[in-house]
């Protein structure tokens, strides 16, 4: 029986191109989504992928919805914590929802969507949890102290877990896109993204989601199993840790 994966924010920008390349790899995929129930019923009909709405920001409707998944598809043996906001602002605009939104979907949904998985998969000695934070997280990003604080955090969650997890079978690893051509990124103003931002990318492009995906299905492969607390960096070269 093929193993299933589930994809936070799986019907949209990268995550949609993840979940697609693990159905491609021989996953059974989930895709969750908070909001965009067009967007969602499109991407099932396109792709025969299911979709399952809810907040990672919420704790509770994580643990249900793991658990909905999990009773019509098996258990969860793939997680990919891809789920994200933005909320950018200079700092001395920033307001304490456009904190508070960011820290508690980008960073707490990792724990929320992390801890009801993990009993799991340390029962069945196997996981692979990878979770997508960003460029932005290793060299931080005028405009995005919220953000750049929550992706940060995720490579401290993604080296912590690894330590505990690396015995029972259970690789935790991170990935950080660059600038991906995603309705995310091109929501920057157009002079902002064009003279400041492209500029900065030596290889004079944006990322292709697809780009990502693949850094994922790999993570995710019994190819991977000696990778754990790493992070992949993919941005085209934009900045180097
Ligand atoms: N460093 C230092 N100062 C900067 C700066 C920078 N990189 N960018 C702007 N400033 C300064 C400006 O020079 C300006 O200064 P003055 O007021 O003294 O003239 C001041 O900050 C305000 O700049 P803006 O006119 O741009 O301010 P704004 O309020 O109109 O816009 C902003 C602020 C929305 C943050 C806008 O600058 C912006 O969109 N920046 C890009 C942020 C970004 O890269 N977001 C990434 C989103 S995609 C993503 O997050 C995916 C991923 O993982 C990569």
């Amino acid at each position: 029986m093929s193993k299933v994966a589930l994809v936070t924010g799986g019907s949209r920008g990268i995550g949609a191109a993840i979940s697609l390349a693990l159905k491609n790899a021989g996953y059974t995929v989930a895709a969750n989504y908070a909001g965009n129930d067009e967007a969602a019923q499109k991407f099932t009909a396109e792709t025969g992928i299911k979709t399952y709405k809810w907040s990672v920001a919420d704790y509770d409707a994580c643990a249900e919805g793991i658990a909905r998944v999990e009773a019509e598809l098996g258990p969860v043996a793939v997680l990919v914590n891809n789920a994200g906001i933005t909320r950018d602002s200079m700092f001395h605009k920033m307001t304490r929802e456009q904190w508070k939104e960011v820290i508690d979907t980008n960073l707490s949904g990792l724990f929320n969507m992390t801890h009801p998985v993990w009993s799991g998969m340390r029962d069945r000695k196997f996981g692979r949890i990878i979770n997508i934070s960003s460029i932005n997280g290793q060299k931080g990003q005028a405009g995005q102290a919220n953000y750049s604080a929550a992706k940060a955090g995720d490579l401290g969650f993604t080296k912590a877990l690894a330590q505990e997890g690396a015995r029972a079978g259970i690789t935790v690893n991170a990935i950080c896109p660059g600038y991906i051509g995603t309705e995310m990124v091109r929501a920057i103003d157009e002079k902002v993204l064009n003279e400041r931002i492209i500029p900065q990318i030596p290889v004079g492009r944006l990322g292709e989601p697809e780009e990502i995906a693949r850094c994922v299905v790999f993570l995710a492969s019994d190819d991977a199993g000696f990778i754990t607390g790493s992070t992949i960096t993919a941005n085209g070269g934009q900045y180097f840790t």
